[in-house]
């Protein structure tokens, strides 16, 4: 096979999981907004049946819905019950596949950067997992300590280890890697919150009730608190994932801070739809604050310098060796000098574009070759770059791209 066939399925693939990924955070993050929005909405009446805390009706799609919400638990359980946990399941394991296809199989390009600290592949990913896996023991050792009794207490406390993930990610991975790592940490919390806490918990309630013992309220309390941190952490985590699109977000000197403030903004804004679903009315600070903080994060984006992307330096010209040895290299790389380049440089010298874009510096023959993948995508095999055709680049030019790309696959045996 090709290899650029196999970096055609590649490419697919990891669309296909993205494409998954958002249709199960979707379903997830749809029913949890759903049901908190609905817990605050219940209202008590005189006359509910023995057992009920409140209710609500909802109209939806040509129906009247009547939600009764049995506190603990009603007196007898009906023979089926819908639980609400595949979707958080479902979401943490596309996630995982993510990062799994994108930045361990990419990791020389996405996540490991020698200027920041040389490791070895194995040592980034592994670096990786045991981060995000310890994030969630320590986390639950700190709410079931003495700490985890004030709940605001422990939201501060919380915010702070959160605060230093960000920068320590920054320390060892790329910034792309460092704030999607600490996204993948905090949305891993989430997951385990519902895998470890609160549906287990729901059990043995249930499997009580049916013994025909009282459950234990804690069970109920501890489940409700690990709720409420999901769902202030929710909208942060979007961002996360989000911000590997946006190097204005990720590749500048402080994105640990941009990181950190959007947590706040994460919190203030469910503070507003909290209070509005618990029927507290519409509150304006929580949105001029948040405004605020998003244009302090534009003004920390353009601070500071930018790190240079892993030009020049022993490891990275390493890796790209490969890409330059062989023959093709000089006839793609003129390509992307004469119709790339304008754009794709430190200092674009084309009208209108004032950043480099997406931080893709393509202006000498190191990273040129370390970019191979993503040129051949970008401008081989598609027709995305240039933007228009404004450099109006050639069909035999492409060609061009493509071959080279094959030629060094196969010269250098590199998978993909
Ligand atoms: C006129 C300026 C310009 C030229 C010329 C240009 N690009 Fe781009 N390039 C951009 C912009 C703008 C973006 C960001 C697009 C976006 O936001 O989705 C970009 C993005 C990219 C990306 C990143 C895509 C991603 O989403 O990760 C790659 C790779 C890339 N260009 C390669 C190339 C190659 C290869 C060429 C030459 C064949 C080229 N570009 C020519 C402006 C240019």
């Amino acid at each position: 096979m090709f290899a650029e066939d196999l970096a055609v399925m590649w490419e697919w693939l990891a669309f296909g999981v993205r494409w998954l990924h958002v249709i199960v955070g979707i379903a997830w993050i749809g029913s949890s907004f759903y049901f908190i929005a609905l817990d605050l909405g219940l209202k008590k009446r005189p006359g509910l049946p023995e057992g009920v805390s409140g209710e609500e009706w909802q109209v939806h799609g040509g129906g009247f819905y009547r939600m009764q919400k049995y506190l603990v638990a009603p007196p007898e359980l009906p023979e089926h019950m819908t639980w609400f946990k595949w979707e958080s399941y479902s979401t943490w394991l596309t996630g995982f596949a993510m990062l799994a296809i994108v930045y361990y199989a990419g990791a020389n390009l996405y996540l490991i950067d020698p200027n920041v600290m040389d490791l070895p592949v194995w040592g980034g990913i592994a670096l990786s997992m045991a981060s995000i896996g310890v994030g969630w023991v320590l986390y639950d050792l700190l709410c079931k300590s003495p700490v985890g009794k004030s709940q605001n207490g422990l939201m501060i406390v919380l915010f702070a280890i959160l605060v230093a993930m960000a920068w320590g990610y920054t320390q060892v991975f790329t910034g792309r890697a460092a704030l999607l790592h600490l996204g993948a940490f905090t949305a891993t919390i989430m997951t385990a919150n519902v895998f470890f806490i609160i549906i287990p918990n729901q059990k043995i309630v249930v499997a009580d009730l049916l013994a025909g013992k009282t459950p234990d309220p804690r069970l109920g309390q501890q489940a409700k608190q690990r709720s409420l941190h999901n769902n202030y952490l929710t909208l942060p985590v979007l961002f996360l994932m989000l911000s590997n699109h946006y190097p204005l977000a990720f590749a500048t000197e402080y994105n640990w801070v941009i990181a950190a403030l959007i947590f706040l903004i994460g919190v203030l804004i469910r503070h507003y739809f909290n209070t509005l679903h618990g029927g507290g009315g519409h509150l304006a600070w929580p949105w001029a604050l948040s405004a605020a903080l998003f244009i302090a994060i534009m003004w920390l984006s353009t601070a500071g310098r930018v790190p240079a992307s892993g030009e020049g330096d022993q490891a990275s010209l390493a890796a790209a060796q490969p890409m330059m040895a062989v023959e093709s290299f000089a006839e793609a790389r003129d390509v992307v000098l004469t119709r790339c380049s304008m754009c794709h440089t430190a200092e674009p010298v084309w009208e209108g574009v004032h950043r480099t874009p997406k931080n893709v510096v393509l202006d000498n023959d190191a990273t040129i070759a370390l970019n191979a993948r993503r040129i051949v995508m970008q401008a081989g095999l598609s027709h995305a770059m240039p933007p228009a055709n404004v450099t109006e680049i050639t069909d035999t030019e492409r060609q061009a791209l493509v071959r080279w790309y094959d030629e060094a696959r196969a010269a250098s045996g590199l998978a993909l």
